[in-house]
């Protein structure tokens, strides 16, 4: 049996929680370390200049910590801005998540799209870069939103977004008559997809970008070999029939800081297989830079 890959899923919050169910559905018999960057959480206000020195640091003590095999920048506000200068520094493969704008264009009927992320990730050169190359005869309507993210954020601890609050956050997307098809260009909003779509006026296709990151990731694993690592004696989940790899294991989750807002995820947690919190507080924040 193929030794289990270690694969670091890194958000600033919980939104790379997304992700990491999307990994555990697609993959088995990896073993998962999901880490938040609370310290520095939201990232969706930070300048660029300040993420990728923040992201490159958190990497650098996190890596030192975990020793991933793969990592997952499971944040499209970082993700759309970091890249380029990380992957020269990690001989792990680093994996970003970015707006799933080609399959919304293979979806929609319309061609005309909504794009709902952070400001940061819906303003950036990479996310038009995006635009451009794969979405030039679309049209593309843009919210930018970081009550949404803290809307998810509370929502994971217990408290049921306001739809009055959802709807107009939507709005400037279904003021567009023909929008048919909505991108969710933040990690924190798939996990509020339901409650998305309980706001909106009308059906439309809400893609993320979950899916593709799972085969991006599984594809990764086919071309490497990876080092055996000690074995969690703690599965939380069974093998796929038809996968080669172990049992995926009983995931870790690290915090950037300690505080009762982590407390209150405990339960949330769980429910995606993170039944062991850690915390690695050593990490310089660059105040001077926000
Ligand atoms: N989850 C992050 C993303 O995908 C954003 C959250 C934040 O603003 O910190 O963009």
């Amino acid at each position: 049996m193929t030794p289990a890959p270690r694969i670091l899923v890194l958000d600033s919050g919980v939104g790379g929680l997304s992700i990491l169910e999307a990994l555990k559905q697609g993959l088995s018999g990896c073993e998962f370390v999901y880490a938040s960057d609370n310290a520095a959480f939201p990232y969706g206000l930070k300048s660029q200049a300040y993420l990728v020195e923040r992201v490159e640091a958190v990497l650098k003590r996190l890596i030192k910590e975990v020793e991933p095999d793969i990592i997952v920048v499971a944040c499209n506000t970082a993700s759309t801005v970091v890249l380029p200068s990380i992957r020269d520094h990690f001989k792990a493969p680093v994996v970003g998540v970015v707006p799933a704008i080609k399959p919304a264009v293979a979806l929609s009927r319309t061609g005309v799209i909504g794009l709902l992320g952070t400001p940061g990730t819906v303003n950036r050169e990479y996310t038009q870069a995006l635009i451009k190359e794969f979405a030039n005869d679309c049209e593309i309507v843009k919210v930018g939103s970081s009550r949404l993210v803290e809307i998810a954020e509370q929502a994971l601890r217990g408290s049921s977004p306001d739809k009055r609050e959802l709807e107009e956050i939507l709005a400037p997307l279904f003021a567009a008559d023909k929008l048919d098809t909505v991108v969710l260009a933040c990690t924190h909003f798939p996990l509020i997809v339901q409650a998305l779509k309980d706001a909106s006026p009308r059906t439309v296709n809400w893609i993320d970008s979950g899916e593709a990151i799972a085969r991006r990731v599984e594809s990764l694993i086919a071309q490497n070999s990876f080092h055996p690592k000690p074995i969690n004696p703690n599965p939380v989940n069974q093998a796929l029939p038809n996968k080669t790899f172990a049992p995926a294991l009983s995931t870790k989750a690290i915090f950037t800081k300690a505080s009762d807002e982590v407390n209150s995820l405990r339960g949330a947690l769980l429910k995606f297989g993170c039944d062991n919190i850690a915390f690695c507080e050593d990490i310089a924040l660059f105040e001077g830079l926000k």
